[in-house]
């Protein structure tokens, strides 16, 4: 059984969702939408897809559409994918699924009471070096994960457009980029219940247009708006005493530099930027090299396999595991994290 999909908000990275959907023998991309409807008209040729169409509540009454995937800017996720719930339909959501608790509650009780599936794109769960890690984290190789640490720093990679508005975007690389990262470390710990938050943000090189000569992740609507961080920073507490660290940012002097590491009390792990386990046998520590087509973040097979896990969901073989519930914890920690950087404290997370 196919399921019969409609992207809606077809910039950059639908771009992904529409390339893992067409390749993907279970599903039929039927319509697309995009509030830039010439944008909408140029995607549905480019991808042979019958309907384009820049008014989403058309695609959210058809009876022909199963499923939808929501790429629009930051804010306009949790009303659409509220909306595409009530309709019927099961949602793949870009990541943040929601700006604020409040609209994240919003969107738990709207599935409990649709029935239907939400799932978050954090494709980063999907990529072989996390499947990986998360296989010999379930078998017990690394014991309890009591720390972890995770980096995102972009030198000059503010996206531009919608990015930059905080009204739009509800931050900057903290809610962009650092929620990949937060959550992958998370969900390799053990999803635990958050407690509190300390963090510092800054904003002292703004978006950095002027460096020439560097390639960057662009949006697809440009704008000169930026009034979001430029640097997040901060600790995140966790029931039973683990700890996350993360910083993240758009502009810093600084080398560009991802990585994500995890730390148990049997063995760690570097996930990215290239797969490493951490070991001790016999007194002898030991790095664990795996044999896989990828060590660091494949981003194009992560897209596929998110897209085809996706799928699954719909067919009803497997139930969302990255669930509404999952993120209304996620907004809990970023808005902690936030408050904690305006008031300069630690900051509970209560619930
Ligand atoms: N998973 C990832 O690795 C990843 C990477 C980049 C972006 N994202 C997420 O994807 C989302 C989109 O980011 P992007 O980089 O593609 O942005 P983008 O600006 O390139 O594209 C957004 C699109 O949404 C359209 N749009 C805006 N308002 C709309 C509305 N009301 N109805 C329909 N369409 C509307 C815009 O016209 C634009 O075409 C963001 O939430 C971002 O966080 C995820």
């Amino acid at each position: 059984m196919t399921t019969r999909v409609a992207v809606i908000g077809v910039g950059a990275i639908a771009t992904q969702h529409l390339i893992s959907y067409q390749h993907n023998p279970q599903a039929e991309l039927v319509a697309v939408c995009d509030i830039d409807r010439a944008r909408a008209k140029a995607r549905a040729d480019e991808f042979g897809i019958p309907r384009a169409t820049d008014v989403v509540e058309e695609v959210l009454a058809d009876p022909g559409v199963d499923a939808v995937s929501i790429c629009v800017p930051n804010l306009l996720h949790a009303s659409i994918a509220e909306a595409a719930l009530r309709a019927g339909k099961d949602v793949l959501v870009e990541k943040p699924m929601a700006v604020t608790v409040g609209e994240a509650e919003a969107l738990v009780r709207a599935t409990q009471e649709t029935g239907q599936a939400l799932q978050i794109g954090y494709v980063r769960r999907f990529a072989p070096n996390a499947l990986v890690t998360k296989r010999f984290l379930d078998e017990g190789e690394f014991g309890d994960i009591y720390a972890a640490r995770a980096t995102i720093i972009r030198a000059a990679g503010n996206p531009g457009g919608w990015f930059g508005d905080i009204g739009v975007s509800g931050g900057g690389p903290l809610i962009d980029l650092g929620v990949h990262i937060i959550d992958l470390c998370w969900y390799l710990m053990g999803m635990p219940t958050a407690v509190s938050a300390s963090g510092a943000t800054f904003s002292a090189l703004g978006a950095r247009d002027n460096i020439q000569h560097l390639s960057r992740y662009r949006a697809a609507s440009a704008s000169r708006v930026n009034n979001v961080e430029d640097y997040a920073t901060a600790q995140v507490r966790f029931e039973g005493g683990a700890v996350l660290d993360v910083d993240t940012s758009y502009s810093l002097h600084a080398r560009n530099a991802t990585s994500v590491k995890i730390h148990g009390d049997k063995g760690g792990a570097e996930i990215e930027p290239e797969l490493l386990m951490i070991t001790e046998r016999h007194d002898t520590l030991l790095h664990i090299h795996p044999q896989i087509d990828s060590l660091g973040f494949d981003f194009t097979v992560g897209f596929a396999n998110q897209i085809d896990h996706f799928l699954r969901i719909c067919r009803r073989e497997i139930p969302a595991d990255a669930t509404a519930e999952q993120g209304l914890e996620m907004a809990r920690i970023l808005t902690a994290i936030y408050e904690s950087a305006r008031i300069g404290a630690e900051v509970p997370i209560t619930r």
